[in-house]
């Protein structure tokens, strides 16, 4: 089984991803770490927190607060059309008697890294904020960890903030060029595989019918929230789907034979006036020295495929 600690800024994709990651058998979610980014970092972990709730009620997960704000940078409005005022649609989840542990986020990664030498696979789906603190406080962790899986960046294809900047790096350009610079091995789980992911009408039949009557929390909460998004891309006139950024990144960690994967060396750009958060990479040349592996293409049917099975079981 592979450990994990799974970074969120829970959000619609983030949630669909925690219940994937819980409910893999392949994987031990070791911790979840919460930031800014859909929403501000207590949203966030509200949002976590019930989320656990949801999916196992007896389920022992730590949580971890981190960081509510970019490292140097004033914090972007989020896009309330995408995930909706709190980051779920509007759902309402039952109050939780969890709470967060002591510790920072970025604390516990410190401590949980060193704890298991080697062993740790680190997945981010929001802004890379809390690693960026992290690897600032104990450089030595980038040689520790297993893999750092995230999702962020767009490589050959558009960003979806501005031209050519994705969300996640765009969020927190600087914190996302500490990490590319640290030397800690990373698999780039962006917009150029992430915008093949539609989960369409058919998928979602497929969920509800294989969900049993007593996961009908569950049930209740994937019926609102696809629906939402559903809504959402259909107001955009883009057809009814909901793009699954977020759960890529844990099926990537989980079978990296979902995604082909070409290694780059990528720079994020923090200094452009029109194009900052772009992650950019000399295409021209081969590539003499490399910092990441990045995903360039994905079986979608074979993704969501284990997607559905996962969650449904
Ligand atoms: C990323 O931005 C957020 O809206 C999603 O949760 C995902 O992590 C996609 O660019
Ligand atoms: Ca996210």
């Amino acid at each position: 089984k592979k450990r994990i600690i799974l970074d969120v800024d829970t959000g619609i994709d983030d949630a669909l991803a925690i219940i994937y990651a819980v409910k893999s058998e392949h994987v031990i979610v070791e911790g979840i770490t919460t930031g800014f980014g859909n929403v501000d970092a207590k949203q966030a972990t509200e949002n976590t927190l019930k989320i656990l709730d949801l999916i196992h009620p007896k389920y022992e997960i730590p949580v971890a607060i981190g960081s509510d704000k970019p490292l140097f940078r004033p914090r972007r409005e989020p896009s309330v059309d995408i995930h909706g005022h709190d980051g779920l649609g509007g759902y309402s989840l039952p109050e939780t008697g969890r709470a967060a542990i002591e510790h920072h986020a970025a604390d516990f990664i410190i401590k949980e890294v060193n704890d298991n030498p080697h062993n740790l696979t680190l997945i981010f789906t929001g802004r890379l904020t809390n690693l960026a603190i992290a690897l600032a406080k104990d450089p030595t962790i980038a040689f520790k960890v297993k893999e750092l899986v995230l999702m962020g960046g767009a490589l050959h294809v558009p960003g979806n903030i501005t031209e050519v900047a994705e969300a996640n790096i765009h969020g927190d350009p600087e914190a996302a060029h500490l990490v590319f610079e640290s030397g800690i091995p990373i698999k780039m789980v962006g917009l150029d595989v992430t915008s093949n992911t539609k989960f369409g009408e058919e998928h979602f039949d497929k969920l509800m019918e294989l969900l049993s009557e007593d996961q009908q929390g569950l049930k209740d909460f994937f019926k609102h929230i696809f629906q939402f998004s559903f809504d959402a891309s259909d107001n955009l006139n883009e057809g009814r789907y909901r793009l699954m950024h977020d759960p890529l990144a844990v099926g990537v960690a989980i079978y990296s034979n979902y995604v082909k994967t070409e290694d780059f060396y990528i720079y994020i750009e923090t200094r452009g006036a029109l194009s900052s958060g772009a992650t950019l990479a000399d295409l021209r040349n081969p590539q003499t020295e490399t910092n990441a592996s990045v995903c360039m293409e994905v079986n979608n049917q074979l993704f969501l495929q284990h997607y559905i099975d996962t969650v449904t079981k």
